[in-house]
């Protein structure tokens, strides 16, 4: 008998025969085993990835260098690429690696899992792991954030976070405050909430929200006092997407105050600043208040799997959800609370405390900010600004396409959209190229570098890091532009 198989040559769906296989009665199609993924070089990758996977995406990887790249293994602060070249990870997967890559820890306490064949899926029972996960946040969590929703993703989490919120306020109050240049997401719940027109798109969302300014609290309490139907308002505590951006110190107790005031339900998203990346396990422990909801994700899994979770008041939790019959409402998916990866957040955790990586976390943090600075004081034409509490700061770059020399302006007008007037991205590739050092973009302002290294970076990490970007700006704009274009020719 023969088999239809698919093969992909250049994007066509070639059919092509193919021999059966012993005496199954569906042959087994031309799949990839797992050896082979490892084995795949860069060019069958680019191919497979532009075929199979994101072709628009591949652009901007291209435009970076980055699609140069195969990782081939990962460890603690370094990835290691086919040519056996460290690069030093200042991205940190926009703040998931706050334990470093592979963490011994995480890798012994997953294989232990696996070698006692422990479960996974277990919907039907409750969950011992799912449990102590729960409890050790709410250990963790300040007041009464006491009920956890675990999930897999930032975006899941934070769907459960709206939606606790919403039935908590009731239905005589459901709309929802958010920020300008907010981030909580791209699934569809959330997307009315995200204020980022690349990701809104023209997809219909959920029209019962209100904008308002970041971190003004005059905006928001003019906001409650117009609009008495609001009954939540969700802000990351420090905005990530947005180019990392802190509210004023003041304004997270005026907040906490002006909800209790409206009993607005404040919903802090610290998907990407939790965990300990600005130095406290929450960001908003550095203002003294507790928000109602919270949800947590990226660093949750250890930097080795999905793990998001959403932790609300208890009295929040339980009006939404708190009888047999609304129980099931917003109960957990298939993969909530699954098993190996309850236990790697556990020991996520624990580590988290064990090696004081959330001290670490505000000392380096200190430390780098400090040289950063001094980077600025030394390049004042071209570093705008730097930022940021603990290892979640950033570097904002002066807007150059007014300033380039007249000689280059027609270069530089030829590049893609996304890099005109913009530095970061050339200094991102230039980063990576020159100095094997890896760093993050903003989608919502291109001037904006992140720095999220993991939490276990040193001072000889940040001193590598500051002589990287030093050298580089030590080129200049015309060079470092120069640089960048011929980079773009080969
Ligand atoms: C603040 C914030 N909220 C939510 C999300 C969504 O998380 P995920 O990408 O895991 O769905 C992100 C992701 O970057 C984020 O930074």
């Amino acid at each position: 008998m023969n088999v239809m198989t698919k093969t992909e040559t250049a994007g066509a769906r070639q059919v092509v025969a193919a021999p059966s296989v012993g005496h199954n009665l569906l042959a087994k199609p031309a799949l990839m085993s797992v050896e082979d993924a490892k084995a795949m070089d860069v060019a069958r990758m680019t191919d497979l990835f532009k075929n199979h996977v994101n072709p628009g995406q591949l652009h901007f990887m291209k435009l970076l260098g980055f699609n140069k790249v195969k990782v081939e293994r990962a460890e603690g602060m370094h990835y290691i690429d086919q040519n056996g070249r460290r690069i030093l990870d200042f991205f940190g997967g926009f703040g998931s690696l706050a334990l470093g890559h592979n963490h011994p820890r995480i890798l012994d306490v997953r294989q232990r899992f696996q070698e006692e064949k422990r479960h996974e899926i277990a919907i039907a029972f409750m969950s011992q792991y799912a449990s102590a996960l729960s409890y050790n946040l709410a250990q963790i969590a300040p007041g009464e954030l006491d009920m956890v929703f675990l999930g897999s993703s930032g975006s899941e989490a934070m769907e459960a976070a709206v939606k606790v919120a919403e039935r908590a306020a009731g239905p005589k109050r459901p709309k929802v405050v958010y920020a300008e240049n907010s981030f909580h997401g791209k699934t569809k719940g959330v997307l009315a909430i995200t204020d980022g027109q690349l990701y809104r798109a023209d997809f219909k969302v959920a029209d019962n929200t209100v904008k308002v300014p970041f971190g003004d609290i005059d905006a928001i309490e003019r906001a409650f006092v117009a609009d008495p139907e609001i009954g939540v308002i969700v802000l990351e505590t420090v905005q990530g997407g947005g180019g990392i951006i802190q509210a004023p110190e003041e304004f997270w107790q005026k907040l906490r105050a002006l909800c209790d005031r409206h009993g607005v339900i404040w919903v802090a998203d610290e998907v990407q600043c939790g965990v300990g990346r600005t130095g406290r396990f929450f960001a908003f422990e550095h203002y003294g208040v507790v928000p109602d909801v919270t949800a947590l994700a990226k660093s949750l899994g250890g930097g080795k799997t999905a793990m998001a979770a959403m932790i609300a008041r208890r009295d929040v939790y339980m009006k939404a959800y708190g009888t047999p019959k609304t129980a099931m409402i917003h109960a957990q998916a298939t993969f909530g609370g699954i098993g190996e990866a309850c236990a790697t957040a556990i020991e996520t955790l624990n580590v988290l405390y064990d090696e004081a990586l959330i001290d670490n976390s505000a000392a380096i943090g200190d430390y780098l900010l400090e040289r950063l600075r001094a980077v600025q004081a030394k390049h004042p034409k071209i570093v705008k600004d730097v930022r940021g509490k603990g290892l979640m700061l950033g570097i904002e770059f002066h807007d150059f396409s007014q300033t380039l020399p007249m000689v280059l302006r027609p270069i530089v007008s030829v590049l893609d959209d996304k890099l005109k007037g913009s530095l970061s991205g050339f200094v991102g590739a230039l980063l990576l190229r020159d100095y094997g050092v890896l760093v993050a973009f903003t989608e919502y302002n291109r001037n904006v570098i992140r720095l999220e290294p993991p939490l276990i970076c040193g001072r000889e990490h940040v001193d590598q890091f500051i002589e990287a970007l030093d050298g580089l700006l030590s080129r200049g704009i015309v060079a470092i532009v120069k640089d960048f274009v011929k980079s773009q020719m080969k």
